[in-house]
């Protein structure tokens, strides 16, 4: 699959540019965070790259929040059902598209049926807040259970040595962004089952921040194989990713 956003056919160009403009309403941030996402996040030009080429019709969208991806997703004339844990995003995001399929929903124990769908999207980080890591298999368990088989997975994930190098290796911000990281690891007591401890705007989080690499053997573990992995701006080379990549986007597909 090819990532590069120049390759982008240009209706899909337009549907960014129409989506990001419904969150114009929203505020300057959410606006551009969504138009951002939307232009140059790997994971969504997956799913919406494989929707051109492959032209497959059931989406699953997990983590759905108030329902930012399931709009794109259904603009580009999908079938979503989309599910989240917390009851009030769901009633938000049923009042902002009651049109849409919004069920409350554990990705640890998905209620739908087996091989139902085509593809399924785990979107911005979303799956590193399941802890402990068993927590983290069983909903890609889960998953595999629900896609069909050859069925598409994209999702993203905190990267170890991106969180604390991605300001920059070379260069001083990038050893205080590391000095930072460090110090807040200090008193958190499951860093090593790779769940780093983050303070910022949202609060004190532990979220699974592994290398890639253990997110790949994951994905094999639960009956998937990798066929992507890349870096917020479509990096591929592994060094780069490895050390300057705060997130690593996945692409699998669920094994027959
Ligand atoms: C980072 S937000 C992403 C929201 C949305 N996908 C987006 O990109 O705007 C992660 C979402 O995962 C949801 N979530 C966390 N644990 C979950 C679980 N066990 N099952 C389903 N959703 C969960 C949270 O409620 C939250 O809405």
């Amino acid at each position: 699959m090819e990532l590069n956003a120049s390759s982008l056919p240009a209706d899909l160009t337009a549907l960014f540019q129409r989506v990001s403009r419904r969150y114009r309403g929203c505020g300057r941030f959410a606006y551009h965070y969504v138009a951002l996402k939307l232009r140059r996040d790997p994971v969504h030009r997956a799913v919406l790259m494989l929707a051109a080429k492959e032209a497959f019709d059931d989406v699953l969208d997990i983590g759905c929040g108030a329902g930012r991806t399931t709009v794109g997703l259904h603009e580009l004339g999908y079938t979503v059902v989309a599910g989240d844990i917390v009851e009030t995003l769901i009633e938000q995001a049923r009042t902002r598209f009651p049109q849409l399929d919004f069920r409350v929903m554990d990705a640890r124990a998905l209620n739908v049926e087996t091989a139902s769908f085509d593809a399924a999207l785990f979107s911005y980080n979303g799956i590193d807040v399941l802890y402990p890591e068993t927590s983290r298999l069983a909903c890609l368990r889960e998953i595999r259970r629900v896609l069909k088989p050859g069925g598409t997975f994209v999702f993203s994930s905190h990267n170890f040595c991106g969180a604390m190098f991605s300001g920059g290796f070379f260069y001083l911000r990038g050893y205080l962004n590391a000095g930072r990281f460090i110090a807040q690891q200090l008193t958190n007591r499951v860093a090593r089952e790779w769940y780093m401890r983050y303070d910022d705007g949202g609060g004190t989080q532990y979220l699974f921040s592994a290398p890639p690499a253990r997110t790949v053997r994951q994905l094999h573990d639960c009956g998937f194989d990798v066929i992507e992995v890349c870096g917020d701006k479509g990096e591929r080379a592994p060094r780069r990713l490895l050390l300057r990549q705060h997130h690593v986007h996945f692409v699998a597909r669920a094994r027959a």
